[in-house]
């Protein structure tokens, strides 16, 4: 039947204050429906204790919430275990804890790790850490100008014999294309090496699988699926997160605590010291419960109009260069693109200044825009909220901005 997209409209608060502008920057960060809104404020109101701590009904009435969250994710993820989810504070914490738990436990000197150009920051500075404290050797898989891994890259560096971990983002958080994980993991296994997925960007786009996948390890933030920001989730297999140390030591991540030692729990309360993200696993639960209630066809069916109506926007402005891939098919969630004569940044700024919401920089991927050629971009990213017509007025906001800037 398609997406009723007046329907999806009408549950974000956000686009019903006067005056809201074009909101285009999802990738950054998404609005969040009522649906999510309301059980983090309900919660919250009347139903706030910490969790697995207390022994009064509320505090386990939250326990149990938030371990129902933790089901969610695993059924969302399709994950075989609910002890493979991880609660972190954010992807970039997930990566983090692959590297310095996994990494400082498992890589040694002339050990290597690889890594795609595609690569966010938060996938690239925790190895580049190993690289400086451990000797670790870092092996680049290049792309081709349409943001294909080059074919052959992985091989050769698998070739090499001492890659332990392939390092690959699910979905480019700036050219939007997905690099094809099935391939990749298991030419990595053959070859002995695991793979850690950045699912941040595909999370919110199309449904992940990681029994499918087989994939070793997997991040995401609740903030890109429509949650809320300040919980992320690690997916792991269950044999690694036992063989795995703690990554932050305190409160509950323990068995017993002596003066001269202590043992650790087991997972995942090995991974999440301290008082967790209770409000947002509650916000968490009702995200992945949304997305469900819409279903991934109807979301990709839209999803894929809205991004052929950007490359359709702005093929058509002289002066703007698309990156990456040309064809809007191959692509989902953003397209980034740079203007002649144009600083991304200033072409933001009167963008904003024109309601429009985009960001402009180097959108934490600065080893991939070395490799394009270029300092910055500007990217206009998508979510199911959007309309074809908002993403058509951003044309002639465009060109009068390039008018203005190019004088
Ligand atoms: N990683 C997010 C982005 O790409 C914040 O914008």
């Amino acid at each position: 039947m398609g997406l009723d997209s007046a329907a999806i409209r009408r549950q974000f608060p956000f686009l019903h204050g006067h005056g809201q502008p074009v909101y285009l920057d999802s990738a950054a960060s998404a609005q969040k429906p009522e649906s999510v809104l309301q059980a983090m404020d309900t919660f919250a109101r009347h139903r706030y204790a910490n969790v697995h701590r207390g022994l009064y009904p509320l505090s386990e009435e939250a326990t149990d919430l938030f371990e129902q969250s933790r089901e969610t994710v695993r059924a969302f993820l399709d994950a075989r275990h609910r002890d493979e989810i991880v609660f972190t504070k954010s992807t970039t914490e997930a990566l983090n804890l692959v590297a310095r738990s996994w990494g400082y436990a498992t890589l040694k000197k002339g050990d290597a790790v690889a890594l795609t150009v595609l690569e966010h920051h938060s996938a690239i500075v925790p190895w580049l850490q190993l690289k400086e404290e451990r000797g670790i050797e870092l092996v680049w898989i290049d792309i081709d100008d349409q943001g294909r891994l080059k074919p052959g890259d992985l091989t050769r560096a698998l070739q090499k014999g001492n890659v332990k971990l392939v390092s690959v983002t699910g979905l480019s958080n700036v050219l939007g294309v997905r690099p094809a994980l099935k391939e990749i993991i298991t030419e990595a296994h053959r070859a002995g090496a695991l793979v850690c997925i950045d699912a941040a960007q595909l999370v919110g786009h199309h449904a992940i699988s990681v029994r499918e996948l087989d994939c070793d390890f997997l991040a995401f933030s609740g903030h890109k699926p429509y949650g809320p920001t300040g919980i992320g989730v690690l997916y792991a297999k269950r044999e690694l997160l036992r063989g795995m140390p703690p990554f932050l030591g305190g409160g509950m991540m323990i068995r017993e605590v002596h003066r001269d030692g202590f043992t650790p729990a087991d997972a995942p309360q090995k991974f999440e010291a301290g008082t967790p993200p209770i409000v947002e696993a509650v916000g968490l639960k009702a995200a992945l419960e949304w997305i469900n209630t819409v279903g991934w066809s109807d979301i990709e069916a839209h999803e894929a109009k809205l991004m052929h109506a950007a490359h359709e926007t702005l093929s058509n402005i002289p002066g703007v260069r698309i990156l990456g891939p040309q064809k809007p098919a191959e692509a989902s969630g953003c397209v980034s693109f740079v203007v002649e004569g144009v600083h991304p940044h200033d072409m933001a700024d009167l963008l904003g200044q024109a309601c429009f919401c985009l960001r402009a920089g180097h959108h934490c991927a600065q080893p991939l825009h070395e490799r394009l050629g270029v300092s910055a971009s500007i990217r206009l990213s998508v979510a199911l909220y959007n309309t074809e017509e908002e993403i058509r007025s951003l044309g002639p906001a465009i060109t009068r901005a390039v008018k203005v800037l190019a004088a």
